[in-house]
């Protein structure tokens, strides 16, 4: 039997799809059997604005899921069927950071009944992608996932380029562009999203992770 692993993340500007392909291609060259599921954001009071890349309005979008973000609240997602059922070995959680915490829809599947199905008794590992702040949130997915009876055998997180006034100038510029651009309001920008440096981050955290798992199944005589 090849081992099972299921990538379940949300993702808006690609980041975190990006981690999960770098991730698959280690598993992938090591035989494993790959499922991804990406969830969505379904909420009426939020989808219509994420739902285009880049934002019609960059500053109104982002400010309205503050509230939402500080309360930690949950809304609407589309959960797919592989993130309901599936007998995995590892399960991998990609998480972007949204007003410092775990975003809406992150938040919304690991509190929900599905993934209270899904997570018991197996073993996950958690990634946060984000501009700077990842500690809270990959504590909350932690927290949260070890709630639904899950172990967790590993965390990374990857963050972008810049000090904190430079790399918020530029996320914004891209939030509203879609465009790598050298200034935003006359500030010259580093490039925005994660690091040059990340894929090959990425695909170590997943060695790490494949050995792991291949170690203990072996000794369990897997
Ligand atoms: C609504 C919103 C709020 C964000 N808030 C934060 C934040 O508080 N801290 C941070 O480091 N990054 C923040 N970011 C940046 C994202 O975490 C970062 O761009 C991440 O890589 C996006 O992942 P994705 O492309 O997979 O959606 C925010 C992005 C959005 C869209």
């Amino acid at each position: 039997m090849k081992p099972r692993v299921l990538f379940v993340y949300y993702t808006f500007t690609k980041q975190a799809l990006r981690v999960t392909e770098d991730m698959e291609s280690v598993f992938r060259d090591r035989g494993w059997d790959i499922t991804r599921a990406q969830i969505e954001l379904t909420d009426a009071r939020y989808k219509d604005r994420f739902k285009q890349f880049p934002l019609q309005h960059r500053y109104l979008d982002i400010i309205r899921l503050l509230p939402a973000q500080l309360r930690r609240a949950t809304g609407e997602i589309r959960i797919p069927r592989q993130a309901e059922v599936g007998d995995y070995d590892l399960v991998c959680i990609g998480s972007p950071t949204w007003w410092l915490t775990t975003c809406m829809p992150i938040r919304s599947y690991l509190k929900s009944g599905a993934a209270a199905q899904l997570l018991e008794g197996r073993e996950v590992a958690a990634f946060v992608v984000c501009r700077r702040y990842w500690k809270n949130n990959l504590k909350t997915v932690k927290r949260l996932a070890e709630a639904n009876g899950a172990t967790s055998i590993g965390e990374t997180h990857f963050s972008y380029l810049g000090g904190q006034v430079r790399s918020l100038l530029s996320l914004i510029s891209y939030l509203g562009t879609g465009e790598y651009r050298d200034r935003y309001l006359g500030v010259k920008i580093p490039p925005t999203n994660l690091q040059p440096d990340g894929d090959d981050a990425a695909r170590a955290f997943a060695v790490r992770l494949a050995d792991h798992v291949e170690i203990v199944s072996t000794s369990r005589g897997g």
